[in-house]
């Protein structure tokens, strides 16, 4: 079987796993043959994606890691916000992932954004456990984990739904009201004595980061318990990887590229070291391009989570972690879902005023735009653009921005130039501070040139990035060019 994303689906096709709605009914079996009408309603129903059947794909197989009927029955027990029955889930998760023995998660989570909740938190229960697994925890710590996991978001059932699911940013009275999930969660838990202590301490602070800079007490690395840890990269990975009203998901690849990027600033290194070895960045049954040109189906996955074997449209099988003799084969990132940079833009700039100064932040790279949207919405509202085009589009539409973040390296320009056109163009004198990973003395001449208010050498952390921010658009900080001159 392979994975087929929607837009690509035709008629005659065969299913090869049923598809079920949010309440675990089945819509369409295994074996089912689809027909426009089919891929109609799977579409309006929010289906990014589905299993099927074919000469091409045949003999691969994708086990689920926890049976049909225990992710349903977990979902279910949540949507009634059953506690006994979601404790009951997640020892019976623990089960069933120590019984298979699964320590891979090889396969693409087949769902649409309308049951997003509940099945995010069983999701998160599944990879939490499995990285546990990989980190050798016993089978009461990961009973504590998965307990910890599934219950994590309980708290987002006293927030209000038009709150939860806004198809936009949040306002910062808006996100001081999500922050507070946590320690909702924890308090309506708190006279259930089948929740031990390090459980409650794993909700309580699953959006901490490592440097401090996360929610609610804005603990560091060493101040939160591996519980807290483990779910944090769940939680997130499921999130990025999740199709949700204002964005489209990203691709595993993509969504590992991010946590790997957070390392030590949002997540615990030996956490996600753990996640690389069980989560592949190519699940089997995905289709990828190679750098030659040639398509095929990854076949399995392998020790080397970049290198899996491939069964080529020819039905030759190459395995590209044999360095004899593809060496120079590269596979090409997936294009096949892109973040929605339209939609979000529009959900910006409808934002009710609520005070913060706009700062527009221009790069190609979407892993250093969430970065810096993290690190900056509480206090700013942060409009991205993903090139030049975008960013001056963005300008002759809407009000200046107090700052712009500028990426010196833009696809097909470069930022110093860009910056150099907004000057020409609306005769400004917007602040800018460069992001770049280059530091020769060319580079920060040119940036000093356009009067560039900083000059930051990538990777950043967000909290130096917040700092260099606020020092800037408040003015009351003695700007001084920090980069090292080779
Ligand atoms: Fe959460």
């Amino acid at each position: 079987m392979r994975y087929i994303l929607i837009k690509e689906a035709g008629q005659g096709m065969v299913l090869a796993k049923g598809v079920y709605d949010s309440f675990g009914r089945m819509l369409l079996a295994k074996g089912n043959t689809l027909t426009e009408e089919y891929i109609y309603k799977l579409r309006e129903r929010g289906y990014t994606g589905f299993y099927i059947e074919d000469e091409y794909s045949e003999g691969i197989e994708v086990e689920e890691t926890i049976s049909v009927e225990l992710r349903n029955r977990s979902v279910e027990a949540l949507r009634r916000n059953d506690i006994d029955a979601s404790l009951e889930a997640a020892k019976d998760i623990v089960s069933q992932i120590l019984a298979n023995g699964t320590v891979s998660l090889d396969m693409v989570d087949l769902r649409t954004f309308d049951d997003y909740t509940y099945r995010h938190s069983v999701n998160v229960a599944v990879l939490s456990t499995v990285i546990g697994m990989g980190m050798n925890l016993n089978r009461q710590h990961l009973n504590e984990l998965c307990t910890a996991a599934i219950f994590h978001d309980l708290g987002k059932i006293m927030i209000a739904p038009r709150i939860l699911n806004k198809p936009g940013r949040f306002t910062k009275e808006e996100f001081k009201i999500v922050k507070e999930h946590p320690r909702l969660s924890v308090m309506l838990l708190k006279d259930r004595a089948q929740v031990p202590e390090d459980s409650m301490s794993g909700i309580l602070f699953h959006h901490e980061n490592e440097d401090g800079s996360g929610y609610p007490e804005g603990l560091k690395g060493e101040e939160t318990n591996i519980y807290a840890k483990i779910i944090h990269v769940a939680d997130v990975y499921d999130a990025l990887v999740s199709k949700r009203p204002y964005k489209d998901p990203y691709t595993p690849s993509e969504a590992i590229e991010y946590l790997m990027g957070g390392c030590h600033i949002l997540f615990n290194e030996k956490v996600v070291n753990s996640f690389l070895k069980c989560v592949p960045i190519y699940p089997k049954g995905t289709t990828i391009t190679l750098s030659d040109g040639r398509e095929g189906i990854v076949f399995e996955n392998t020790s080397n989570p970049t290198r899996p074997r491939i069964r080529l449209r020819t039905g030759d099988i190459i395995d590209l972690g044999d360095v004899t003799k593809n060496l120079n084969v590269t596979i090409n990132p997936t294009s096949t879902v892109e973040t929605d940079y339209s939609n979000e833009m529009a959900a910006l700039s409808s934002e009710e005023e609520d005070g913060r100064r706009t700062v527009l932040a221009v790069d190609n790279d979407i892993m250093n735009l969430q970065l810096v949207r993290g690190a900056l919405e509480r206090d700013y509202h942060v409009v991205m653009a993903k090139d030049n085009t975008e960013a001056l589009d963005y300008l002759a539409d809407n009000e200046r921005p107090a700052l712009i973040l500028m990426s010196v390296l833009l696809d097909g320009t470069n930022g110093i130039d860009t910056i150099k056109q907004i000057q020409e163009k609306y005769d400004m004198s917007i602040p800018v501070i460069f992001l770049t990973e280059l530091s020769d003395r060319d580079t920060i001449e040119q940036c000093l040139a356009v009067h560039a208010a900083d000059y930051i050498v990538k990777p950043f952390r967000p909290l130096y990035i917040l700092e260099r921010v606020r020092a800037v658009i408040e003015g009351n900080d003695i700007i001084t060019i920090n980069a090292r001159i080779d």
